[in-house]
């Protein structure tokens, strides 16, 4: 482990069977952590963390378009891991999930990941946490600005977890839950199986009502749910940038990651951390700021498109200007066009020139 004292070798489990329902329309043709993320699947950046804490052993519960994680990732040798993979044929929530995977854990204790979270939290502090208290459950409770976006988790003097608070707008600690927890193996045999189990509303208020041990590893490291258009695509310019962590970027970091195939007109601006995919175009003039263009997207001439993420195939008409949108696989956004925060467009839909507008000066 990187860090702190116990020793012996953990599993990791990562959930990624969400629908993914608030990242539509990007979601319909891939699951969440596959969406191409400064170059690589997203889930290949945390796979790369766990690795580099010296775990090996990964299982990933699936259920949403299952196939597609071990068409990608095989059987983890190219990573260092030894990947397996575990489908449930109806999906289990978060608890049901973790328990399913069950009987493929090897060691003592199990480190679980939300599969939609960028962090740079010591994966091996965290663990050593868990051993040196001697816990049940350890969970990452990350200090956030705003709390009251989140159920909040607070703790005691000693470390241990005092209660699981819904969201309220005064929480009384700004520690939440950070989707990532260590297990003692038996406590995840101690879910029920085969039904639907909340691992945040059902098994954590059980395991404190049952006075089980339940301690808090506090951090205030880079920690994004990279969940919505919004948090995705921040998560993605962070990532080009360099200021989240990983050790799966497709190049070196900095303004702009630019696959092969990608071509910028030579008085285009392109900043911010954006990520320009394979075969993707950028035209003349055009401005492209912290934004994500996947595969094949097109963003034409004296077109401005910030903070948004373009599916495959996409196109951006001449001078249409996109603030904070979300474009699905192969839609196509009119000359003129002006979209703003929030919009998603689904896929192959067909905006005409001047269709749509926020400011009447055009
Ligand atoms: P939304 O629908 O947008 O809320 O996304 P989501 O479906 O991914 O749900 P959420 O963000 O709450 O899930 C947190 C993590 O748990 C994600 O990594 C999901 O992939 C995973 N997850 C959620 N539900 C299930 C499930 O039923 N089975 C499995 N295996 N993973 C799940």
């Amino acid at each position: 482990m990187g860090s702190s004292s116990g020793g012996g070798a953990v599993d990791a489990v990562v959930l990624v069977g969400g629908k993914g329902t608030r990242l539509r329309p990007l979601t319909l043709s891939a699951p969440k952590p596959m969406l191409p993320t400064a170059g690589v699947p997203f889930l290949s950046h945390l796979l790369s963390r766990i690795r580099a804490a010296g775990i090996t052993h990964v299982v990933l519960g699936t259920s949403y378009q299952a196939e597609v994680f071990e068409e990608h990732f095989g059987d983890g040798g190219a990573l260092g891991l030894d990947l397996e993979y575990v489908v449930e044929d109806e999906p289990l929530d978060t608890g049901g999930a973790i328990r399913n995977v069950y009987d493929r854990l090897r060691a003592d204790d199990v480190v679980i990941f939300n599969g939609d979270i960028l962090s740079g939290t010591d994966i091996g502090a965290l663990v050593g946490t868990h051993r040196d208290a001697g816990a049940d459950v350890t969970l990452h409770l990350q200090r956030v600005a705003d709390p009251s976006r989140f159920g909040s988790v607070p703790t005691g003097a000693d470390g241990r977890v005092t209660a699981f608070l819904e969201k309220t707008p005064n929480p009384p600690t700004d520690q939440v839950n950070a989707g990532c927890y260590v297990f003692r193996r038996e406590v995840v045999g101690g879910i029920p199986a085969g039904r639907r189990v909340s691992v945040e509303r059902e098994t954590f208020p059980g395991l404190l009502e049952a006075g089980a041990h339940v301690h808090g590893f506090v951090d205030d490291s880079y920690w994004l749910d990279v969940g919505t258009p919004e948090t995705f695509v921040q998560g993605s310019a962070d990532l080009v940038r360099g200021v989240a962590p990983t050790s799966a970027l497709a190049g070196p970091t900095g303004e702009s990651l630019r696959l092969p195939g990608a071509s910028v007109a030579a008085d285009a601006e392109v900043t911010g951390g954006s990520t320009l995919g394979v075969d993707s175009v950028v035209g003349t003039g055009a401005r492209i700021e912290g934004a994500v263009l996947f595969d094949g997207a097109v963003v034409e001439a004296g077109a401005v498109v910030e903070r948004s993420v373009l599916g495959a195939g996409s196109r951006v008409g001449e001078g249409a200007v996109l603030r904070g949108v979300a474009l699905g696989d192969g839609a196509s956004v009119g000359a003129g066009c002006e979209l703003l925060d929030g919009v998603r467009v689904w896929p192959k839909i067909d905006l005409p020139p001047g269709a749509i507008r926020f400011s009447s000066d055009a």
